[in-house]
C-alpha cells in the first residue's frame, strides 16, 4: 500500500527538516485512520526512494514517531501503527478542539499570547508593567536629551554607544565578569543577541546542542539556520553531562546554548560542579558556549547563581545577557560578552541585523547605569518577585501527590509534570475555561515532542492572582485525578448533553 504515501510532499527549503515534515505528514495519516491500527509501514528503502529521500530523514521520522507513541517496531519485522486511544477522535468536535489548541501552540511558539483581561496569566514571562522604573528613566530620558540634542537621534556605532560600553564594563564587575569594552557588543535584546551569534556560529548543516526542553525563541533561531538540534536533557542539578559528552563524540557539534541559570521553562539550575564541567567540556571538544543569562539576577534561595562567563578563562563563552526581565523588555536593549575572535564577525551580523540599538535608549541606559540607580531596581524587583515565588511555592505545595515538581531556588519559571493518563493539551483546553492560562510543554522541544509538563510562570500575576489562580489550577487538576478521564470528558461537554 505505498500509493497512500505519495501525496506526502516534503521540501527541502522548508524551515523544519524533511525528517520532521515526514513525521508530520505520517502522524497526521495516522491520525486521520488513513493508517490502520497495526499496518505495517513502508520498509525504509522504498519509501525513501517514493519521496526522493535519503534512507536516514526515513529513519529519523519512524525513531520519532516511535518516541511519540505513533508507531511501534518488531524486531526483524518493521514498523507499525499503534493502536491509539481513540476516544478522543470519536467525538465530532474533536477537530475543532485540535484546532483551537493547534492555533494557541502555534502563537505561543511564535512568542504571543492571545488571552483577555479576565485571565489569570501564566504564561507569560514578562513582568507586569507597574514594575517599571518609570520616574527614573523619564529623568535620565530628559537629561540624554537636554545634553545630547540631536546626536540623541543619529544612527549608533553597530558595536554600541562607547559610554555605554564603558558603564556595562563596570556593571559587569559586580557579576565578577572582568572584560573590556571591545569585547561589548551592544544589542537590540537578547532575541536579537542569539540570532547573531547564531549568523556567525552556524552554517546550514552544523549541530547545535541545546537543553532539552529549552527556550522557543532559541529553537527557532536556530531553525532559520538550517541547524542539526540536538537534544540534552536538562535534570534538576543542570544538564546531563554523561550524555553531552556522548552527543559531543556523536554529532560534533560547533556550539552548545545554555541557560546555566534558572532556565526557561523548567527554572532549573546547573551546579557550580556543573558548570565547571561544562567549561572543562567546551574547552577540551573546541566547543563554543552561548550563555544565555535572562535571569541569573533573582537568585532567591542561593547564592550559586555564577555566571559560566565569570568562570571563563579560556574564552569559549558568548555570554547574552538581557534586560527584559529586569528592567523593560520595551527598551529592546541588551549585550553580549564576545571572545575578540569573534568580534568582527558579530559587529557585521549585528549591522545586517538593524544596524545599531536606538541611540537614545543607550545613552539613557548609559546614565541609569552610571549614576547607580538600577542597583536600587534589582533591589526592587527581587523583592516583588521573592512575594510571588514564595506565594507559588505554598500553593505548588498542595499539588496532588500524583503531581511532581522540582522546586527551583530563584527565577520566574515553574516546570510541573503532569501523570500520563493526563493530556496536558486537554488540561490546557479546560483551564482556559476556568480563566487561567499556562504554556504547555511540547513548545520547549526542538521537535515538538509530546510533553506531559506544563510551565506556569510568576512573571505577569499579582500574589492574589497567583493564589487564586493556582487554587483553580489544583481543583482541576484534582477532577482529572479523582475521576476517569474519559468521564470527564464527555460529562463536562456541552455537546454531549441528552437531548430529550
Ligand atoms: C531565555 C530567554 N532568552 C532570551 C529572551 C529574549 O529576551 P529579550 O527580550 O532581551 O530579547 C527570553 C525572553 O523571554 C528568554 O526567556
Amino acid at each position: 500500500m505505498i500509493n497512500k504515501y505519495s501525496n506526502i510532499k516534503l521540501s527541502r527549503d522548508a524551515k523544519e527538516h524533511m525528517y520532521i515534515q515526514l513525521f508530520y505528514a505520517i502522524k497526521e495519516m495516522i491520525e486521520k485512520e488513513i493508517l490502520k491500527s497495526n499496518e505495517k509501514l513502508p520498509p525504509i528503502r522504498k519509501l525513501a526512494d517514493l519521496l526522493d529521500v535519503n534512507n536516514v530523514t526515513v529513519v529519523k521520522a519512524y525513531d520519532l514517531l516511535e518516541k511519540n507513541k505513533y508507531v511501534y517496531k518488531r524486531v526483524g519485522s518493521g514498523t507499525f501503527v499503534l493502536p491509539q486511544q481513540n476516544f478522543d477522535r470519536e467525538i465530532e468536535n474533536f477537530e475543532k478542539f485540535e484546532d483551537e489548541i493547534y492555533e494557541d501552540l502555534r502563537l505561543m511558539d511564535r512568542g504571543q499570547i492571545q488571552i483577555s483581561d479576565d485571565m489569570i496569566n501564566f504564561a507569560s514571562a514578562t513582568p507586569t508593567p507597574q514594575l517599571f522604573p518609570i520616574d527614573d528613566f523619564k529623568n535620565v530620558l530628559n537629561e540624554v536629551l537636554d545634553r545630547d540634542k540631536g546626536f540623541a537621534f543619529g544612527y549608533q556605532d553597530s558595536k554600541g554607544f562607547y559610554p555605554l560600553r564603558e558603564s556595562i564594563v563596570e556593571y559587569l564587575k559586580f557579576y565578577k565578569i572582568t572584560t573590556s569594552t571591545d569585547n561589548i557588543q551592544i544589542i537590540s535584546g537578547a532575541q536579537q543577541g542569539i540570532d547573531v551569534v547564531a549568523k556567525v556560529l552556524l552554517n546550514y548543516g552544523d549541530t547545535i546542542i541545546v537543553e532539552s526542553p529549552t527556550y522557543t525563541g532559541a529553537i527557532a533561531s536556530f531553525k532559520t539556520r538550517g541547524t542539526k538540534i540536538v537534544e540534552v536533557p536538562i535534570k534538576k542539578d543542570g544538564i546531563d553531562l554523561e550524555k553531552l559528552e556522548l552527543y559531543i563524540k556523536e554529532y560534533k557539534p560547533k556550539a552548545i546554548y545554555t541557560m546555566p541559570n534558572f532556565q526557561n521553562p523548567t527554572g532549573y539550575s546547573h551546579s557550580l560542579i556543573k558548570k565547571k564541567k561544562l567549561l572543562e567540556i567546551a574547552k577540551k571538544n573546541n566547543l563554543i558556549i552561548i550563555e544565555d543569562d535572562y535571569l541569573s539576577d533573582l537568585n532567591f534561595y542561593t547564592d550559586d547563581n555564577f555566571t559560566l562567563k565569570s568562570m571563563d578563562n579560556d574564552e569559549n563563552v558568548i555570554y547574552i545577557k538581557s534586560f527584559s526581565k529586569i528592567f523593560m523588555p520595551g527598551l529592546r536593549l541588551g549585550f553580549l560578552v564576545v571572545p575578540l575572535r569573534f568580534k568582527n564577525e558579530i559587529i557585521a551580523a549585528k549591522h545586517t541585523s538593524d544596524i545599531s540599538t536606538s541611540s537614545l535608549i543607550q545613552r539613557a541606559f548609559d546614565l541609569y547605569l552610571r549614576k547607580g540607580i538600577w542597583k536600587k531596581h534589582i533591589k526592587y524587583m527581587k523583592k516583588v518577585y521573592k512575594e510571588r515565588f514564595d506565594v507559588m511555592i505554598e500553593k505548588l505545595e498542595e499539588l496532588p501527590n500524583e503531581i511532581s515538581y522540582e522546586k527551583p531556588k530563584g527565577g520566574i519559571n515553574f516546570w510541573i509534570d503532569l501523570p500520563n493518563k493526563i493530556s496536558v493539551n486537554e488540561f490546557y483546553r479546560d483551564a482556559i475555561k476556568e480563566k487561567i492560562v499556562f504554556v504547555p510543554g511540547s513548545i520547549f522541544y526542538p521537535s515538538k515532542t509530546n510533553s506531559n509538563s506544563l510551565r506556569l510562570s510568576i512573571a505577569s500575576v499579582y500574589p492574589e492572582e497567583i493564589k487564586r489562580g493556582m487554587d483553580i489550577f489544583n481543583n482541576l487538576l484534582k477532577k482529572y485525578l479523582d475521576i476517569d478521564k474519559k468521564k470527564y470528558y464527555f460529562e463536562n461537554r456541552e455537546f454531549y448533553r441528552p437531548i430529550l
